[in-house]
């Protein structure tokens, strides 16, 4: 029988503890409903042996390859985190490329490819994550493997005039055409990589049919992640009863609560946001002391500079706004870096009236998503979500801003805080309705379909 076979860097590994990322939430809840194989990095480097081990659990293989020490340094905090990231989040100007690292990252690769020739069957189908494989369909036909494989990219895809700045773009971008499909968060997205495809790969085809490489013709296609809706909202109904949650909201004696939950990353647009409250308060004395902002900030990334500046820049002007603002009894943001529980988030988002959601560029950005499921009918809170994220595509009746403009967004939050209840239930009746209709439940199915033309890839394990 076919097995479904998932690669991506990073794994949800039985014990691998408490992370904050949004692929490893969409996969694990997926394989939830197609178990298969998930194979990925051990989360160890070395420089002597490198160790491929496999865990069962829930119906789940893991498999876990450890990577070489240097070529992991070249190809994590280098290529795919220096040079990839910010290109597809449109940051060009943030991207350091060196050749080093672009040969550590095809190093990882290659070995993941050598890992994966070792257990892949024909028939299995391979679904791999993320732009840390761009190359990893070539390599694996180069082992000759003839197998269905997909890929799915969590980022956005920029324009071409963008993606172009990449250096060695011809051979790393169109290495994609060896997945037979190559499906994206939103239809921008897949309509730029078809762009790119027809403009600098120039293969003869079309979007919808797909573009012939003598090879294969390698399909585009938009698949939105979804949350599971019901399970989450019925975890947010109970953490909110739970003793962490009610200290918190204890602890704010009345005021309302902001919650902002990002990954601490420069694409998360944290800096305007803050600033963007900053304004709120300046412009709205009578909200001084009766609203508390949350922000939860996970350190991600931390070795690579760009990382360390925000960090910098982050702590700096919370400090200075709790300094200006604050009093002895008030600190106006609470910052913390700590990673949290999707439990203990699912409460949190129940108790706060508004969510900040303002990144500069997302590809999806699942705590939007997980703000509206938490929420309370009886009296729900606000989204305030920045159009540049994937999300805004279908969360068309949340307050969509300019993350950029800092004026509107203190406006939103003003709007948010004193928005009347029959509006705030209108809108997050809408928004209910639109997450639930995209259910990470039907996620891998519509991929999967795509994919091999079955939506059911009953998936035994070896
Ligand atoms: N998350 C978490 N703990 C934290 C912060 C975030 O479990 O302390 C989870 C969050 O609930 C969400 C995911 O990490 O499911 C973040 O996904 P998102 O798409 O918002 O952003 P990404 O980090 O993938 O860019
Ligand atoms: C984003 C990326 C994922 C990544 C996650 C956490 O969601 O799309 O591929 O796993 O961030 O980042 P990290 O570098 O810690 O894996």
């Amino acid at each position: 029988m076919a097995r479904l076979v998932v690669v991506s860097n990073r794994v949800s590994a039985p014990k691998s503890g408490t992370r904050a990322g949004g692929l490893e939430v969409a996969v694990m809840a997926s394989l939830k409903h197609n178990p298969g194989i998930w194979f990925g990095w051990s989360g160890r480097v070395s420089v002597k042996t490198l160790e491929t081990r496999t865990i069962e659990s829930d119906r789940i293989s893991f498999v876990l390859t450890d990577l070489p020490k240097e070529a992991y340094e070249e190809y994590y905090y280098g290529f795919a985190n220096r040079v990839l990231w910010p290109i597809l989040h449109y940051r060009l100007d943030l991207a350091e490329f060196s050749r080093q690292d672009l040969s550590g990252y095809t190093k990882v690769n290659e070995h993941f490819a050598e890992e994966l020739h070792k257990i892949l069957r024909p028939d299995d189908v391979v679904w791999v994550h993320d732009y840390h494989f761009l190359l990893l369909a070539k390599a694996l036909r180069e082992r000759g493997h003839q197998n269905r494989i997909g890929f799915f990219l969590h980022t956005p895809f920029p324009p071409v005039e963008i993606i172009a700045g990449l250096p060695h773009h011809e051979r790393i971008i169109s290495a994609l055409c060896h997945y037979d499909l190559v499906g994206f968060q939103t239809e921008i997205d897949a309509a730029n990589f078809a762009r790119y495809v027809e403009s600098e790969c120039q293969y003869p085809g079309n979007r919808k049919d797909g573009y012939n490489t003598g090879e294969r013709v390698v399909q585009i296609g938009d698949f939105p992640v979804g949350i599971e809706t019901e399970s989450f909202a019925k975890m947010a109904r109970r953490a909110i009863k739970s003793s962490f949650v009610s200290g918190v909201l204890a602890s704010l004696s009345g005021r309302a609560m902001i919650i902002g939950v990002d990954r601490l990353d420069y694409s998360k647009g944290i800096e305007h946001r803050i600033a963007a409250f900053e304004r709120f308060l300046e412009h709205h004395p009578d909200w001084r002391n009766n609203v508390t902002y949350l922000q939860i900030s996970p350190k991600s990334r931390s070795a690579i500079p760009e990382y360390m500046d925000m960090e910098r820049n982050v702590s700096t002007i919370v400090g200075r706004l709790n300094g200006t603002y604050g009093e002895a009894s008030w600190t106006p943001v609470r910052y913390v870096n700590k990673a949290h529980t999707r439990t203990a988030l699912a409460g949190l988002y129940r108790g706060s009236r508004a969510a900040l959601v303002t990144p500069l560029r997302d590809g999806m950005n699942l705590v939007a998503k997980e703000y509206i499921a938490a929420q309370d009918p009886e009296d729900p809170g606000v989204l305030i979500l920045s159009r540049f994220a994937g999300a805004a595509m279908e969360c068309k009746p949340a307050l969509l801003v300019n993350p950029y403009d800092s004026e509107a967004v203190a406006a939103a939050i003003h709007r948010a805080l004193s928005m009347p209840f029959e509006e705030r239930r209108a809108r997050y009746e809408a928004l209910y309705k639109i997450i639930a209709a995209n259910d990470i439940q039907d996620w891998p199915g519509r991929f999967l379909k795509a994919l091999t033309g079955s939506p059911t890839l009953a998936a035994s394990i070896t």
